[in-house]
C-alpha cells in the first residue's frame, strides 16, 4: 500500500520539476537570442534604406522643367551628354563599384568587357545584364537609347 502511494507520488510529481527546468532553459535561450535576431533585422532594414536612398536619385533624374542631376537644367530631353547621363544615372554604382559594378577608370575591370565590343556593351547598358545589379538603362527610365550609348562611351573612354 505504501509502495503504491510512493509510486503514484513519483509518477505524478517527479516529471514536473524536470519539465519546468527544461522550459526555463528554453526561455533563457530565447531571451538570449532575441537581441541577435533584432540586430540582424536592424541591419537588413538599414541596408534596404541605404539601397533605396541610392536608387532614388536616378529613378527621379531629369524631370523636365526641374533641375537635372548635376545642375545643368538647360540640358533637358536629348541634349544630355554621356557624362551628364553617367553622373545622373550610372555613377551611383559605377563610381564605387557597388553591387559588383566595374568601376569607371578601373582599366583591369573593363579590359575584358571592352574586348566584347561596343555593341555588346551598348546592349548591356540598354537592356541590363540579367541576373546582376545592372538593371536596364541603369534604372534611368527617361534615358533614350542614344543617351545610354553616350554614357557607355563616356564610361569606356574613361576606363581604357
Ligand atoms: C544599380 C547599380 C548600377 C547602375 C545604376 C548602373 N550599373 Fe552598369 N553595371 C552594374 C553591375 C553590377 C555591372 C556588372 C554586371 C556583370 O556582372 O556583368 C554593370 C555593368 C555595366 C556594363 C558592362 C556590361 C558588360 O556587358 O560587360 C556597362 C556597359 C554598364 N554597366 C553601363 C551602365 C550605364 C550606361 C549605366 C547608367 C545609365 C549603368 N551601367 C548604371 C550596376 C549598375
Amino acid at each position: 500500500m505504501l509502495d503504491l502511494v510512493f509510486d503514484l507520488f513519483r509518477n505524478r510529481y517527479t516529471p514536473a520539476p524536470i519539465q519546468g527546468d527544461f522550459t526555463m532553459r528554453l526561455l533563457l535561450i530565447l531571451i538570449l537570442m532575441a537581441p541577435i535576431a533584432a540586430v540582424a533585422l536592424d541591419l537588413t532594414d538599414k541596408q534596404r534604406a541605404e539601397i533605396e536612398a541610392r536608387i532614388k536619385p536616378f529613378s527621379e533624374v531629369c524631370v523636365q522643367g526641374q533641375p537635372c542631376g548635376g545642375g545643368s537644367d538647360s540640358a533637358v530631353s536629348s541634349a544630355r551628354s554621356g557624362e551628364d547621363v553617367y553622373n545622373a544615372a550610372c555613377m551611383a554604382c559605377h563610381a564605387a563599384g557597388i553591387a559588383g559594378a566595374p568601376m569607371v577608370g578601373d582599366q583591369v575591370a573593363w579590359a575584358d568587357r571592352i574586348g566584347k565590343g561596343m555593341d555588346a556593351l551598348y546592349q548591356s547598358g540598354i537592356n541590363g545584364v540579367a541576373g546582376t545589379g545592372m538593371i536596364a538603362r541603369g534604372g534611368c527610365a527617361d534615358c533614350s537609347d542614344d543617351e545610354i550609348r553616350l554614357a557607355v562611351d563616356f564610361m569606356v573612354d574613361s576606363s581604357r
